[in-house]
This record gives structure tokens, C-alpha cells and sequence, in this order.
């Protein structure tokens, strides 16, 4: 076995391995969830005008943060998006961000008046941003492991690795922050609620953004629950139970559980349960 390599923190484009793309390893219904990733993740820059809205008060360093947080997960959409057009030249990223944009804006990005977190405090906000993590950083690992496309492989260790660095800068601001600690109760609702939000619109109409063409619009109008099914289709089937046990164990700790105790053991066979389930219906 040949060790993984160490992707480090400031990578560009310019650094992955374009040059050796393959295009007989391109597995199609993969190539579709990468292009529904791009738009998600090039989308961060709304994000960081929220956060920086929450984190107004808490002093530069913390806003630098967030800033050098969302020009990482903006340059992991582009990132995606280039390996998306070379596997499938009729795919745009600006054309399908530009869609996707028209169509998708959660309320408290379009709210610009409003104050504070949708999450209740400071701390919760943080709670949310690191299950968000912990699931992108286990779907990038299940990615990488997956693929047998190379630069596809290089491009998601990469982001996997600035994934695992945002949830530890997120825990890291968490665990700052002056207000009052939250109680497990109130961290567990602030996770499950931001794992239920995972089937909201965002990822359904970016899936349905990335994949129907302008021409086919009116042959295919978007309908959530379809849309949602198909995005949710690949990580159901490219998961390994090693990705699901890492995921349970970083939201966890998160929320003052033991990632290796009983809670994150039984939660994780749960979940991974729940996935084989939902990946048998998908095929
Ligand atoms: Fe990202
Ligand atoms: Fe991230």
C-alpha cells in the first residue's frame, strides 16, 4: 500500500496534476455529484458575508479567518468545476453558478439587516459550521477513496484535508467565544438540526443545475424531491463505513459526546445502517 499524501494548507490550481486525467476511469453518476459539488462550494462567498455579520464583534483575527476560510472552499468549487468541464466539456461552470445563484438563496443570506446567528448564538453557529464540516470532509475522503479518475483523486484528498483544517478552526472559535456554554442537549439539537437541513433545497437544486441544460429546462422542470433523491444517490453508494464512524466521531466531539464512547459507536452503526439502506433503494 502506498502511503497517502500530504496535502498541505495554500494550495492553487495551479499545483494539481492536470496532465494525467484519464478519461476512460470517469464514472458518470460521480462526475454528476462533483458538478453539484462545485456550485455548493463556489458559492462560499454569501457564506462569509453571513459569518462575518455573526462575528462582527469578535475582533480581526477571527474575520481574517473566515475570509481565508471562504476563499479555500471558493477555490474547492473551481477546483471541481475545472475537472468537471475537462471530464465533460458541455459542462459550464459559470453557467450552471450563474443558474443556480438566480434560483437559490437561503433566508439568511438574503436577510442582509439581520443580526446574530439563525443558530441562536455564536456557539451554535460553530456547532452547525463543524457538522457541516465533518460531513464534507468525509465525503471528500470517500471521494478520494473511491475514484479511480488520478486528478480527481488529487483534487478531493486536497479539499478532504482543508476540510478537516475548517472543522478544527471552527472548533477552535467555538471554544473562544465568551458566551455561556451550550448544554449537550441544546449542541445535539443546534447538529441534528444542520444534518436535517442536508435535504434542503441547496443540494437538490445544485444537482439540478449542474445536470439539466438550459435547452432541457422545460422538458425536465426542477422538483426537489427527485432532484434531492438523485444528489443524495452517490454518497450513498461510495461510503465506507471507516468514512461514516471518522464523521460521527468529529461531530461527536463537537458536541462534548466521546468520539470513541458508546454514543459515537451506536450512532455510527446507526447511520451506517441507515446508508446501505438508502444506497440499496438507490440502485
Ligand atoms: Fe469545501
Ligand atoms: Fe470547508
Amino acid at each position: 500500500m502506498t502511503a497517502e499524501p500530504v496535502y498541505r494548507q495554500g494550495w492553487k490550481l495551479d499545483d494539481i496534476s492536470w496532465d494525467a486525467f484519464q478519461p476512460e476511469t470517469v464514472d458518470p453518476i460521480l462526475l454528476a455529484a462533483i458538478k453539484a459539488a462545485a456550485l455548493v462550494e463556489y458559492n462560499a462567498p454569501d457564506y462569509v458575508t453571513y459569518l462575518k455579520r455573526v462575528f462582527r464583534d469578535c475582533g480581526p483575527e477571527i474575520l481574517a479567518d473566515l475570509e481565508r476560510w471562504g476563499a479555500e472552499e471558493s477555490q474547492h468549487g473551481r477546483a471541481l468545476g475545472r475537472w468537471a468541464e475537462i471530464a465533460d466539456p458541455a459542462f459550464k461552470l459559470e453557467e450552471a453558478f450563474e443558474r443556480f445563484r438566480k434560483g437559490y438563496m437561503p433566508a439568511h443570506f438574503a436577510d442582509l439587516d439581520a443580526e446574530g446567528s439563525v443558530r441562536g448564538s455564536r456557539r451554535g453557529e460553530m456547532v452547525a459550521r463543524c457538522v457541516v464540516e465533518s460531513g464534507t470532509s468525509s465525503y471528500y475522503s470517500a471521494i478520494r477513496d473511491a475514484t479511480d479518475e488520478p486528478v480527481l483523486k488529487e483534487i478531493a484528498g486536497r479539499i478532504a484535508a482543508d476540510e478537516y483544517r475548517h472543522y478544527k478552526l471552527f472548533y477552535d472559535i467555538l471554544h473562544k467565544q465568551d458566551e455561556p456554554d451550550m448544554p449537550f442537549w441544546r449542541k445535539l439539537w443546534v447538529a441534528v438540526g444542520r444534518v436535517r437541513e442536508s435535504d434542503d433545497d441547496e443540494l437538490a437544486f445544485a444537482y439540478y443545475c449542474a445536470n439539466v441544460s438550459p435547452e432541457d429546462e422545460a422538458a425536465k422542470p426542477y422538483d426537489r424531491v427527485t432532484y434531492s433523491r438523485l444528489a443524495a444517490r452517490t454518497g450513498m453508494t461510495i461510503y465506507r463505513r471507516r468514512h461514516i464512524q471518522k464523521l460521527v466521531q468529529m461531530v461527536a466531539k463537537v458536541i462534548g459526546a466521546n468520539p470513541h464512547g458508546a454514543i459515537a459507536n451506536w450512532g455510527g452503526a446507526l447511520l451506517w445502517r441507515f446508508m446501505q439502506k438508502k444506497a440499496a433503494a438507490a440502485a
